[in-house]
């Protein structure tokens, strides 16, 4: 009997090695064809035939869905620079040199999502613990690492293995059974993705880093009695509460004073909790800059009521422009004036033949009524005939008549169309002011809601404001009319919004129901915004490259579709108010409309003195040369 089974292990020797090896080689292709997706095989392996290696090979080009397979030399390392999405790593447990394999693959994060292994050789200990080789490697729950462990009769049982954390313990999964006779079981809970399999994080902490500029925050998140005050936190936190529920998670809060942006190369506030690791989940949304994308992840946007905007109501037209000039065309002033020319000429021609007429002809003196054909009378006349007056000159006989009736119908329609726009013009707004040139150039005054952001964005830290010309200006020209940035509680910003041509740089979702609560309804009208901040809209955030980033994201999206978060966003936040009465708005004339008047006025005015004093000064040269005549008369005499 003993020699029998001495007998049979010197067979093995020479065999069973080769035996076990060909069913590795099926189970490999099994579990490869298993997810009916496109692979390509890494294989570092230690079978020393080159013709396994080439049967293995030659079974995976067969397949219905050719795969290839790269065998990694002895000493090779990897590096991250295969595509994730459709490798898989397969590895001999048994190789030498294993260890300093995986430590080197986790180093290059190989571990993590859309990355595939599967280890061949035993990796359960008898007694149930899993090899020590994998120790200290980060395999978390965005892993697939699939190790093996052979039964008797060849038949092999596959299982999962994950950690939520490298200090925690082992979670084991069911993955399938392969055997010869019928190849790969796999298991019926497969075909739910490992999120839903792996989100019970059975009470281990999640660390959250949550903004409160304000220390009663601390205490009172869910409150919505100061709800001016860190608004975004208290609107993020019942949704992070949420995914906490969603993970059986414990909750572990960790409060920052600003969102965190880069200050000498160190970033500090929220984003710099995550940088450094201390947290793994934003509290707070948080706007997406290119910077922090190199930190963060971001998952979801919450809502779409929040964004950071200027927003000020449409100034009157006469803010940016002459109101008195607007009626025109410049096509249809320039015309007027041809026509006027024109007018000029005509009367003039039309008054020199009236002249003749009654002195030549008629031999009679010309009536003192009578327009008389010189350049000064006539312009009064064409004067007065565009600005509606009458005129104790006329022109006399039927020509005369017949210019002169044409010349005040001509003027009344003009007079009429004129002033009928007048009035809808003074009572209108001007969209004009669409950019942030616009709103550079705009007499309108600007102040920003007293956030960290703001601070951060409108000062000359940020680069981007930096380099911006525009934005620079903006900046400067804030500081230089008041000596620092017109930062403002947001209740004060939006009543200055309501009195005043203001443009106010504020969370839209709390600015807006302040704005609904004080407006009048058609102050509501003619709201306008224009962003400022590059990227606008407010993001949840996790660590970058953090395993949890998937179950935190489904989690987030899952809350979203259950209309939690937008329950939570409603309370807090509101829309953009409707503008349902437009035309009950009523603005008296302001100085600012009739400026350009009084600017006319005041040249006039000017002008008659100047005229004055050149009157008096021809008088007394004329004055002066009549006396000389005078003398000279007396000298003659
Ligand atoms: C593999 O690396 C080890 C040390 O890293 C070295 O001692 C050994 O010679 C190398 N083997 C080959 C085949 O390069
Ligand atoms: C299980 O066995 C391995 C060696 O076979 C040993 O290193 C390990 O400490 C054992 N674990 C337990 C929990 O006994
Ligand atoms: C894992 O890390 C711990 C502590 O850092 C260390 O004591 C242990 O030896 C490591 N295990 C392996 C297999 O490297
Ligand atoms: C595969 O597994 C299922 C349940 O785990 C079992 O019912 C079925 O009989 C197995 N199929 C084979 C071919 O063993
Ligand atoms: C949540 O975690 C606790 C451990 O903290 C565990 O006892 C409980 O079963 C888990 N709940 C669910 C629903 O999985
Ligand atoms: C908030 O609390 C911290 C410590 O509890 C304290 O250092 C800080 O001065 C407080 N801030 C305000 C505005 O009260
Ligand atoms: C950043 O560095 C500059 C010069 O190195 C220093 O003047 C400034 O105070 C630093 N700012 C902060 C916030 O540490």
């Amino acid at each position: 009997m003993k020699i029998f089974s001495i007998f049979i292990n010197i067979l093995c020797l020479k065999y069973c090695v080769s035996i076990t090896n060909q069913n590795n080689e099926q189970m490999v292709v099994d579990v490869v064809k298993s997810y009916e997706k496109p692979t390509s095989v890494v294989a570092r392996v230690c079978w020393e035939s080159t013709t396994v290696k080439r049967k293995l090979a030659k079974m995976l080009a067969n397949l219905e869905r050719p795969i290839s397979v790269r065998y990694l030399r002895k000493n090779e390392t990897i590096q991250q620079s295969y595509p994730n999405n459709h490798l898989l790593f397969l590895l001999d447990i048994n190789c030498e040199n294993v260890e300093f394999f995986l430590k080197q693959a986790d180093a290059n994060k190989l571990f993590s999502k859309s990355y595939r292994w599967l280890i061949l050789g035993n990796s359960i200990n008898d007694n149930g613990s899993i090899a020590t080789e994998f120790e200290n490697l980060s395999i978390s729950v965005d892993s697939e690492v699939i190790i093996t462990q052979e039964k008797e009769r060849n038949y092999i049982l596959l299982h999962t293995i994950y950690k939520l954390r490298p200090h925690n313990k082992w979670n084991m999964e069911y993955y399938g059974t392969w055997a010869p006779d019928y190849g790969l079981n796999k298991s019926d809970d497969r075909i739910h993705s490992n999120v839903h399999r792996r989100k019970d994080f059975k009470g281990e902490p999640v660390f959250t880093s949550i903004v409160a500029e304000d220390n009663r925050t601390k205490t009172d998140l869910f409150g919505l009695r100061n709800i001016f005050i860190d608004s975004l936190s208290k609107s993020s936190f019942p949704s992070v509460v949420s995914l906490y529920d969603f993970l059986n998670a414990s909750k572990v809060i960790i409060f920052a004073e600003t969102w965190g942006y880069p200050i000498n190369g160190s970033w500090s506030g929220m984003v710099g909790d995550i940088k450094h690791g201390k947290v793994d989940l934003c509290g707070t949304v948080t706007l997406m800059t290119l910077e922090r994308l190199r930190i963060v992840e971001y998952l979801t946007m919450p809502t779409n009521a929040i964004s950071v905007k200027f927003v000020f109501r449409q100034p009157p037209l006469s803010y940016q422009n002459n109101l008195f000039i607007l009626p025109f065309t410049s096509n249809v002033w320039m015309c007027l004036g041809v026509f006027v020319f024109i007018l000029v000429a005509i009367l003039y021609i039309n008054t020199k033949w009236d002249r003749k007429k009654y002195e030549i002809y008629n031999d009679q003196k010309m009536d003192q009524t009578c327009l008389p054909p010189n350049w000064s009378d006539i312009t009064l006349f064409v004067l007065s005939a565009i600005s509606q007056q009458g005129s104790s000159n006329e022109l006399k006989g039927t020509l005369g008549r017949f210019v002169m009736f044409i010349v005040f119908l001509a003027f009344v329609f003009l007079y009429t169309s004129y002033s009928a726009n007048i009035v809808v013009l003074l009572q209108s707004t001007s969209n004009q002011i669409r950019t942030l040139a616009d709103l550079l150039n705009s007499k309108l005054e600007l102040g920003m809601e007293d956030v960290a952001y703001n601070r951060y964005y409108f000062s000359l830290q940020d680069a981007y404001t930096f380099k911006d010309p525009i934005k620079k200006a903006i900046v400067e020209r804030e500081i230089a009319s008041k000596g620092k940035p017109n930062f403002m509680k947001i209740e004060d910003g939006v009543k200055a919004m309501q009195q005043r041509p203001f443009a106010f740089n504020m969370n839209t979702g709390i600015g807006y129901r302040i704005v609904s609560a004080l407006f009048q309804e058609h102050e509501k009208c003619g709201l306008q915004e224009i962003s400022f901040i590059p990227s606008t809209k407010p993001w949840l955030c996790s660590q970058k490259y953090s395993p949890f980033s998937e179950v935190f994201k489904v989690g987030y999206l899952r809350i979203q579709e259950h209309g939690l978060s937008d329950r939570e966003n409603r309370l807090i936040y509101a829309k953009k108010p409707v503008c349902s009465v437009m035309g009950g708005s009523f603005g008296s004339v302001n100085m600012v409309d009739f400026y350009p008047v009084c600017l006319l006025l005041l040249y006039g005015m000017i002008l008659a003195f100047v005229l004055l004093g050149v009157e008096i000064l021809v008088q007394r040269w004329q004055k002066r040369g009549s006396n000389q005549s005078a003398i000279q008369l007396n000298i003659i005499v």
